[in-house]
């Protein structure tokens, strides 16, 4: 089975067959739509909940992912509304991440390798994002851009521009509250994972206004071509069965 995860602006997906589905972890709960009829390949997770509710540093990551792999999954494609922080990924463009910071600051529930029975692990993160998948993407969609290196912040609040001042300085291109800790669960449970960044706004003090954000239905429009994209390229990875 293959999954998509939507964040913020992708709480559904237009078209999409699929049932809700609470799913029972040994981290919790899970709110899941589960593909039924022609769509019985894929699970749809909306991170912050259908009705947009969880706030980033309070999402169960642990629960999410542990929820996809008990489904099957292995392979996912996960979407993440960014801030621009470098010229790499402007407003209202769509990128391909290639590689995250974790500035989140340790205090979520961030490994499923908590020593005990589960013992000591360290997963390597040297290609979190899978090279396939994510060429897969650009094969699909050549106007995909490089959205470069994502740098996650523990939020909800935004940044203030000497933070993103810095992480210009450290070579960081979008900035997010998400995707490290989803990654680094998704890798740590084998899942293969790329993903795609929208731009929703310059960062704090990089545009030259204090932070706007592109219209509704600018994201809208973005959404559904961003989940059809997910969906060709998933859907054309599924490997006949005899
Ligand atoms: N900062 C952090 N997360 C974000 C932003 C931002 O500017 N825009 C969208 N997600």
């Amino acid at each position: 089975m293959k999954a998509i995860i939507g964040g913020t602006g992708v709480d559904h997906i237009s078209g999409f067959q699929g049932e809700r589905r609470q799913i029972d972890t040994p981290y919790g709960s899970a709110e899941v739509f589960v593909g039924t009829g022609k769509d019985a390949w894929l699970a749809f997770l909306p991170r912050h909940g259908s009705g947009h509710s969880v706030p980033p540093h309070l999402i169960n990551y642990r629960a999410n992912i542990s929820a996809l792999k008990g489904l099957g999954v292995d392979e996912v494609i996960t979407i993440y509304a960014v801030g621009s922080v470098s010229e790499a990924l402007r407003p209202e463009e769509v990128g391909t991440i290639a590689d995250f910071a974790d500035l989140s600051g340790g205090g979520r529930a961030h490994t499923f390798f908590t020593g005990d029975e589960q013992g000591v692990v360290h997963v390597g993160m040297d290609r979190a994002f899978d090279p396939e998948l994510t060429d897969a993407l650009h094969a699909h969609e050549p106007n995909l851009k490089d959205a470069g290196v994502y740098v996650c912040t523990n939020g909800p609040r935004l940044e203030t521009p000497s933070e993103i001042r810095m992480f210009r300085t450290l070579g960081f291109d979008v900035v997010g509250m998400t995707a490290a800790t989803e990654v680094a669960l998704a890798r740590e449970a084998g899942l293969k994972i790329a993903s795609l960044a929208y731009s929703i706004n310059w960062a704090a003090g990089v545009g030259p206004d204090e932070v706007t954000f592109i219209t509704d239905d600018t994201i809208a429009r973005l959404k559904d071509s961003m989940t059809r994209l997910c969906m060709d390229v998933l859907e054309e990875r599924l490997v006949a069965l005899p």
